[in-house]
């Protein structure tokens, strides 16, 4: 699979670059976040586009005690019950079809190589996974729901808004890593969080300043040429 070609960036536009160089970072310096950059970041957020402009997202930000306290109840209940916890929704059907299970695979085996964690290394594996409970010690974790009664076309819109704030939070200087880990732990979100009924928890996300070092080190995950998703007709 080709790599990212960055170099070619003369070229492109500032709103690209900042596209081209978001990736999920699980790796956070303890540097906390202004509200200021928050709401800054979720108000250009809030321009997503959305079928029928029905603007179907929520979401809970959370620093500090607040973002702590989630965090424990979480970690907790990953350490004693996990199996005990699911997802509202199924996020990958499984089997997964090809080509989706060649990447999920080449994934898995570029990241956890990159961690010097052999891929049927199950143990450190999980241990990688549960940083999930804790935002990856990120300051800020987020939380998404969306109105159980809509339809897959606002989950669309939904993925819009999370895209944008992932962008909007790259041109500010902080990294993310949105988590559909966190969804299964819905009922214990509800514990601290004042969601509505009609609320499905669909994922979490981490924000804050990407450790340097590990930007440094870091692999570039494998992304499909155009040639493998794009047909063009007509130039
Ligand atoms: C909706 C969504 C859910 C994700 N859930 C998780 C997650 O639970 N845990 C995690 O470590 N990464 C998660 N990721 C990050 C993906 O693994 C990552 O985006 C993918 O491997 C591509 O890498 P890149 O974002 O660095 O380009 C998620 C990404 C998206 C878009």
């Amino acid at each position: 699979m080709a790599r990212d070609n960055t170099e070619s960036s003369k070229e492109v536009s500032e709103v690209e670059k900042v596209m081209m160089s978001r990736f999920a970072n699980r790796f956070y310096l303890h540097r906390e976040v202004d509200l200021e950059a928050i709401t800054g970041i979720l108000n250009a957020a809030r321009y997503a586009a959305t079928g029928g402009n029905v603007q179907p997202w929520r979401v809970y930000v959370l620093a500090g005690a607040a973002k702590t306290a989630l965090a424990d109840a979480i970690a907790t209940a990953h350490e004693t019950a996990s199996g005990e916890h699911k997802s509202e929704y199924n996020y990958l059907p499984a089997p997964l079809p090809e080509p989706f299970a060649s990447r999920r695979n080449e994934f898995a085996s570029v990241f956890y190589g990159s961690l010097g964690i052999a891929q049927e290394d199950m143990a450190a594996r999980a241990v990688q996974s549960a940083r999930n409970c804790r935002f990856f010690d990120a300051p800020v974790g987020l939380i998404f729901t969306i109105d159980r009664r809509l339809e897959k076309g606002s989950w669309l819109d939904l993925g819009m808004f999370i895209q944008n704030i992932m962008l909007a939070a790259k041109a500010r200087g902080l990294d993310t890593c949105t988590q559909e880990f966190l969804s299964r732990y819905h009922a214990v979100i509800r514990t601290q969080l004042p969601l509505a009924a009609e609320e499905l928890v669909v994922c979490g996300m981490s924000m804050g300043f990407g450790d340097p070092e590990w930007a440094r080190r870091r692999p570039q995950m494998p992304k499909a040429p155009l040639e493998e998703f794009a047909s063009l007709h007509g130039f």
